[in-house]
């Protein structure tokens, strides 16, 4: 059958096929039209994003040839785009075996990765000052999984580097001085100690054997009476000056080590504020700096006079253990308790050698203090300071 013959019904439905058949043509075309407006835009956003990133973003191709480059990269290096694209990346990495290393392990792994992030290099500027960044990179590849290059961006983070370096020197500076604040004191009070125990004890002695002989030769009773009494006061005296000797600085802190020295300090305690105290001890070695053992026995002593002053407890327990290069203390009440929010450490000036003193001076040589009580419920103080290094001697001047 030709054309002629057709009838004009099929005539009319064929050309009402043509006419959706142009309808949807044309929906496509508006559609691939669309699509084309977004790609656009997207390259658009992309370029703006590209051209406008605070952070550098670098092309290369598979052998780390810049291919591209942002405005960002020009002003963190100093280079014109111009003089970067054609570069090696290789390039921009400062003179030194330590720089090399790094960068043949960070190419070796963006390999076996396929995307790095976040990982610190050290770059050198055009003028040839160094410039530290945090450095992102992935590989691009092509649909069939070709290697095509790789993209990189960077952030300059030469200003947080320096302001990290100063705090830790900082820091390091502050336990220092926390340290020789704790050493001058316990030199000052072994000062102290010896001058009460050569100077004052000894006079007392004197006094007292001057007074016994006197007593030997008078005849009356009321003077000997008198002289019985002031030789009573003097030998009381010369105790306490003994005790407050012992207590400024005690020998048996540098003699026996700290655990031994505690039960020293157990046994005053009991006699003072009548504290029964257990303790428990893991045994292992905790070697200790002499500024971390005294204070440390400060610090306990200070603990322990709290629950005599305010805990009105019958019982402490005091552990010591060794916690892989750190001393735990706990020091455990079954007192009154107190609240923390009533007591807010961290605010709390310094006055004396309180909480307050130990956590600042603990924390200064990178110890720690925990408070875990509540009111009726007990206390339990928490010091934690770091060991003697094997070996070096932490730092204290
Ligand atoms: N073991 C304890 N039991 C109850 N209250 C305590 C205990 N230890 C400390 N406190 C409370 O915490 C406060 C702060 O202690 P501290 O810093 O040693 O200062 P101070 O002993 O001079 O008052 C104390 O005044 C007391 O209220
Ligand atoms: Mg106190």
């Amino acid at each position: 059958m030709n054309d002629k013959s057709k009838t004009k019904e099929q005539l009319l439905r064929e050309l009402s096929l043509l006419r959706t058949e142009i309808a949807q043509l044309e929906q496509l075309n508006v559609k691939y039209k669309q699509a084309d407006e977004e790609r656009k835009e997207t390259k658009i956003f992309l370029e703006n994003v590209f051209n406008t990133s605070a952070d550098g973003i670098i092309v290369t191709d598979p052998f780390g040839t810049i291919t591209m480059v942002n405005p960002a990269v020009e002003d963190m290096l100093g280079y014109s785009t111009e003089e970067l694209i054609g570069k090696n990346s290789i390039e921009l990495r400062p003179e030194g075996s330590e720089f090399e290393e790094k960068g043949r392990a960070f190419i070796t792994r963006l390999l076996e990765d396929g995307v790095i992030r976040g990982i610190e290099r050290t770059w050198q500027k055009k003028d040839g000052s160094l410039i530290e960044i945090d450095f992102h990179a992935a590989l691009l590849k092509d649909n069939d999984g070709e290697i095509t290059g790789a993209v990189g961006s960077i952030r300059d983070i030469t200003e947080r580097k320096w302001a990290e370096r100063k705090l830790i020197e900082y820091q390091k500076q502050l336990r220092s001085l926390a340290s020789q604040l704790t050493l001058t004191e316990e030199s000052d009070r072994r000062t102290f100690a010896t001058y009460l125990h050569d100077h004052i004890g000894q006079s007392l002695f004197i006094l007292k054997i001057k007074l016994e002989t006197l007593l030997n030769t008078v005849r009356s009773p009321d003077i000997s009476q008198h002289l019985q009494e002031t030789t009573g006061i003097i030998e009381q005296l010369i105790k306490d000056t003994r005790s407050l000797t012992f207590e400024l600085s005690p020998p048996i802190l540098y003699q026996l080590g700290f655990e031994a020295a505690l039960d020293w300090l157990f046994e005053q305690m009991h006699n003072q504020y009548g504290i029964e105290t257990s303790f428990q001890n893991d045994k292992s070695p905790k070697p200790l700096d002499d500024d971390v053992l005294i204070l440390l026995f400060r610090g306990v002593r200070e603990l322990l006079v709290n629950v005599g002053k305010h805990a009105r407890a019958q019982h402490v327990t005091v552990t010591t253990r060794r916690d892989d290069d750190h001393i735990v203390i706990q020091v455990e009440d079954n007192g009154i308790g107190f609240d923390l929010s009533d007591v807010d450490i961290s605010t709390m000036p310094s006055k004396g050698f309180g909480l307050f003193s130990i956590k600042e001076r603990l924390d200064h040589i990178g110890g720690r203090l925990y408070i875990d009580s509540q009111a009726g419920h007990g206390a339990r103080i928490t010091l934690i300071a770091p060991l003697k290094s094997k070996n070096t001697t932490r730092e204290t001047s």
